[in-house]
């Protein structure tokens, strides 16, 4: 059994030496060696070792699995960065900033492709695992249109968010452990409840990313500061402000969302912390990290394996990037 911390040292070693891309065209290739050399927390395929090693060694069919979805993963980031208009990520320039909107469009693409290629070397449950692959890549999809078809509506429900956050996140994370249970040989009950602590987990990773991208300190996050405010993102904290906002509070609000004017994040901070919609957001981060852990328990492994998972879970319960 491993630990998160060895996990990611050892993903991180093996995934930078051996990243799949040849030299030429530089023009494309040169920007997905910049994205995937810039970090990350690599959450995803800690999850897809973690899956695995509950109920096996670690196997080459779960590394192929692990690099397969970090791939998948930073793929959506560079076109979600587009998307979102991002300048910064990990720190450092968004793809289509550093080099042009092709690059980071096409790089893109051709991430995705590889993720496929790493996916397809999986040996053992391979019908099971491209379903469950395919399924999550096309929810991602769904989940990020609806982000951005949000953005210009002004009646979203709790319940829509939640519907978005969890296609266009958490899936990505359940899947993750999917694939490496079955990988591993878990029978499909165990796995399923293993999907269902990824999903719960995801929400409340989802919600926290929330809000860090309000009130969480810009340098360690390595993004944007406010650019969910900006964008007029519907987030947990800007939904739960409108329902929680007193007249003057909700037309403070609907003023705010129709400029970009200089002081807007900070006035929009302002109502998210006096309306309490801050600590709503943290309060729901609690709920489904509870939910999640309940799952877990449900799983039918000895409660030791489980460590690392629960490890990570808390780690990514107190990050603040
Ligand atoms: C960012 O994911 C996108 C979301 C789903 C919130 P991460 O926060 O896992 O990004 P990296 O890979 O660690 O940079
Ligand atoms: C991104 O959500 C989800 C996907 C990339 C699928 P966000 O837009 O909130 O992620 P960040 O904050 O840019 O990392
Ligand atoms: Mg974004
Ligand atoms: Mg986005
Ligand atoms: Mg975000």
């Amino acid at each position: 059994m491993h630990s998160f911390t060895e996990l990611v040292s050892k993903f991180e070693e093996r995934f930078t030496n051996s990243l799949p891309f040849p030299a030429s065209p530089a023009t494309l290739y040169d920007p997905c060696r910049y994205f995937l050399q810039l970090g990350g927390k690599r959450v995803r395929p800690v999850l897809c070792l973690m899956g695995n090693e509950l109920f096996d060694e670690i196997s080459e069919d779960a590394w192929h699995g692990a690099f397969g979805i970090e791939l998948f993963h930073n793929f959506t980031l560079i076109h979600d960065d587009i998307m979102d208009k991002a300048p910064l990520r990990r720190g450092q320039q968004t793809v289509h900033t550093k080099y042009d909107m092709t690059a980071g469009i096409l790089c893109g693409d051709v991430m995705n492709i590889y993720a496929y290629d790493e996916i397809a070397k999986i040996k053992t449950a391979l019908p099971q695992v491209l379903r469950v692959f395919n399924k999550t890549a096309m929810e991602v999809c769904e989940g990020q249109q609806l982000d951005m078809d949000f953005e210009r509506r002004n009646d979203v429900s709790i319940d829509e968010y939640l519907h978005m956050i969890a296609l266009k996140t958490s899936v990505l994370l359940a899947c993750s452990l999917k694939i490496g249970a079955l990988a591993g040989g878990a029978l499909g009950d165990n796995a399923n409840k293993l999907y269902a602590f990824g999903v719960n987990m995801g929400l409340a990773f989802q919600l926290q990313d929330d809000y860090l991208d309000a009130f969480g300190n810009a340098e360690l996050l390595g993004k944007q500061s406010g650019g969910d405010i900006i964008a007029n993102k519907k987030t947990y904290l800007h939904l739960k402000a409108i329902e929680s906002a007193n007249a003057t509070q909700r037309k403070e609000i609907d003023e705010l969302i129709l400029h970009n004017d200089e002081g807007k994040v900070k006035a929009m901070l302002s109502l998210f912390t006096a309306t309490g919609a801050d600590v709503q957001c943290r309060d729901a981060v609690a709920h489904y990290s509870k939910l999640a852990f309940d799952c877990l328990e449900d799983v039918a492994i000895p409660s030791k394996r489980k460590q690392p998972l629960v490890e990570l879970a808390n780690y990514l319960l107190m990050r603040d990037k």
